[in-house]
């Protein structure tokens, strides 16, 4: 029953910094794999939340002049609200100030000790309090804490310890006999590496005339818990330890995503903890590495931060999960930068996925009326797809399941490229033109909708409003969410019925005007570069980076119509297409008669402001050469397909 059940957790986050791109990656991340596992017809859980207790927070708190619960009130509030931006459906938003974690940890503590597991003993120990914990002589850097720089306190009192040592043995042996338990493997390596010198035990508790911000002991007023000791635990309250049927089902299937930073409590505190509790310890693992900025670690401490609301303005919801997703190789640090988010969502999203639907949609809207065609006679250049996509989905499935969601990703680009390429090379917008072909073009419309269809659930977790929209406009009104059963070919329902949908990914600008949208976007995108770039030499003045030719959108455009405008001698008002059919308003009657110009290719500029002259609104520009002979049309070799991107 438990292997129909899915339990997912991200990190509790500090209440002591706002919600910035690496909180957002990890639950992010979390709400991808809950998806990817509903999609499978699981039940599915996925807890997150923050941690409010301890110094950090005290301090924080301090520095506003307030108190801490009205500190981490705030603060919390900025994390549940920042989720729902980038799609993120937690199921409980937990906080360690929830009095139902209070009491699950007081019960814990107590457990804990009647197993015999707590000790009170006098220590002195070098203590960081940035960190909250006692350091080892061995794991500091030249006598610093490795995390702050600082010289650790040395400081003398009695505290209560967990015996953690006891459970040692036990642990190596479960990291040696479970290989899928810390995954990407070296993070494995690390914690058993670090469990070949004797564990020591850990001291959780501080003196309340220390600190008195968390939760007392049970057994002893006079302190409250550790705060990781209390943080852990939120993964039992979240679901109802120690009753409920809930705990009961999930707890067996529980899996855990962290970065690297907070390795030795999941690896090391937590499955001892929980032994001694005589729970079994969380089924995975999943330990991925940093976001960083330049050289650095994005965090608050060194000002480097984007907030996730910054990302959503800057490239919409779906656009950024996907760059989270498959920017960075999970387990691997990442470098952000808002250049490389961009030529992405331009690039894969825009050009490759968003045409690649519009084109076929449109296609079919075009040339047959919208109704699905029935596949029929022998198979030409689209039998790759049915093949290609066969082989996508058990690979997709396994990347997903082992959160390599970015190899996931990557296997659907390939699909993408590919069934761009059969319209291409079947040329549709031919065999529209020849009855005999008929067969032949259904052939190809029909397995590129059953390909859009397959995608738009492949794509389904990481970017479920543009699955949502692709299957809307498939005629798939069906259920809320795909289900991963349905991803097989030849589902698709000749009875449906298909619109059309431009602009599903639209392209993000750098270029604007004055005003509008796209000014509001390129503002976010400077915010952001202002704020984090390093300053560059200087360029000698009229050479240009080659990000500046890459903002340009210059495509081959076919011409359909060609008309005089009235009361302007030299413009041509020009319908083309690109792929999708826009008005161009081009100064260049006196050179060409419009006649002449109706089935020609030129290159024209697509993302240009519009402007609006004589009355009629030109969505781009026609690129042109005037020398003393007279004009001369850009032009390409051979034809090509229109929309096809000049790089
Ligand atoms: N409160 C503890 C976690 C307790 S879990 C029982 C904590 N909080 S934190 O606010 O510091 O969050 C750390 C986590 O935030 C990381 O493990 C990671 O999930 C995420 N990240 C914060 N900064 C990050 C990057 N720069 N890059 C990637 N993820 C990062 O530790």
């Amino acid at each position: 029953m438990t292997q129909n059940c899915f339990y997912i957790t991200t990190p509790i986050y500090y209440v002591n910094a706002r919600p910035h791109l690496g909180h957002a990656y990890s639950t992010v991340m979390a709400d991808i794999e809950r998806r990817f596992h509903r999609m499978l017809g699981k039940e599915t859980f996925f807890l997150t939340g923050t941690d409010e207790h301890g110094d950090k927070i005290v301090q924080a708190a301090r520095d506003h002049g307030i108190e801490p619960k009205e500190y981490a009130d705030r603060i919390s509030a900025e994390f549940r609200a920042a989720w729902p931006l980038l799609g993120v459906e937690p199921d409980r938003f937990i906080r360690t100030t929830d009095p139902d974690h209070v009491e699950t940890v007081r019960r814990v503590l107590s457990q804990v000790r009647d197993r015999g597991d707590i000790e009170f003993r006098e220590y002195e120990g070098l203590y960081c309090f940035g960190c909250e914990r006692f350091y080892l002589e061995r794991e500091l850097v030249d006598g610093r804490c490795p995390d702050h720089g600082t010289i650790p306190s040395l400081i003398r009192e009695k505290n209560y310890f967990f015996l953690m040592s006891r459970y040692q043995d036990w642990l190596v042996e479960h990291i040696l006999n479970n290989p899928g338990f810390i995954t990407p493997e070296r993070y494995r390596n690390e914690v058993l590496s670090f469990l070949r010198e004797p564990l020591e035990d850990l001291c959780i508790s501080r003196p309340t005339t220390r600190l008195s911000w968390g939760i007392p002991l049970p057994f002893d007023e006079n302190f409250v818990t550790y705060v990781w000791f209390d943080a852990l635990i939120n993964y039992l309250t979240g679901i109802g330890y120690p009753n409920g049927e809930r705990f009961e089902r999930l707890w067996s299937v529980a899996e855990h995503i962290i970065a690297k930073d907070i390795l030795k409590p999941h690896g090391i505190y937590w499955p001892t903890m929980l032994r001694s509790l005589g729970l079994a310890p969380p089924r995975r693992i999943h330990v991925h590495g940093y976001w960083r900025m330049g050289e650095q670690k994005m965090s608050k401490s060194l000002g480097n931060v984007v907030g996730p609301g910054e990302l959503v303005s800057a490239f919409g919801v779906d656009a950024t999960r996907y760059c989270l997703a498959r920017e960075m190789v999970f387990g691997l640090d990442a470098g952000f930068s808002e250049e490389s988010f961009r030529t992405r969502i331009n690039a894969e999203l825009a050009n490759d996925l968003g045409n690649l639907v519009s084109r076929t949609l449109a296609m079919v809207v075009k040339y047959r009326g919208g109704a699905v065609p029935a596949p029929a006679g022998p198979e030409g250049v689209e039998a790759v797809l049915p093949k290609a996509v066969s082989s996508l989905i058990p690979a997709w499935k396994r990347d997903m399941e082992a959160f390599a969601v970015h190899r996931a990703l990557q296997g659907i680009s390939e699909v993408v490229n590919m069934a761009n390429k059969v319209i291409d090379s079947s040329a549709p917008w031919v065999l529209a033109r020849d009855p005999a072909k008929a067969e032949t073009l259904d052939r190809v419309l029909y397995a590129l909708l059953e390909t859009l269809r397959i995608l738009s659930i492949l794509v389904h977790p990481v970017m479920p409003g543009s699955s949502a929209r692709i299957r809307q406009a498939l005629g798939l009104r069906d259920q809320e969410e795909p289900r991963l059963s349905d991803a097989r070919w030849g589902l698709l329902s000749p009875t449906g019925r298909i619109s059309p949908m431009p602009g599903l990914f639209p392209r993000i600008e750098v270029h604007t005007g004055e005003g509008g949208e796209a000014k509001q976007k390129r503002k976010k995108v400077n915010t952001m570069e202002e704020r984090h770039q390093t300053p560059e030499g200087t360029q000698a003045e009229n050479l240009i980076p080659i990000e500046t030719f890459a903002q340009l959108d210059l495509r081959v455009a076919e011409i359909l119509a060609a008309e005089r405008i009235p009361n302007a001698d030299r413009l041509l008002k020009l319908t083309v297409r690109c792929p999708e059919e826009r008005t161009i308003v081009a100064g260049i009657a006196e050179f060409f008669a419009p006649e002449e110009l109706i089935g020609r290719q030129v290159i024209v500029v697509a993302n240009l402001k519009p402007v609006t002259l004589k009355g009629v609104t030109s969505q781009g520009m026609l690129l042109a050469a005037k020398d003393a002979n007279g004009l001369h049309l850009s032009a390409l070799s051979s034809p090509a397909v229109p929309g096809t991107r000049i790089k």
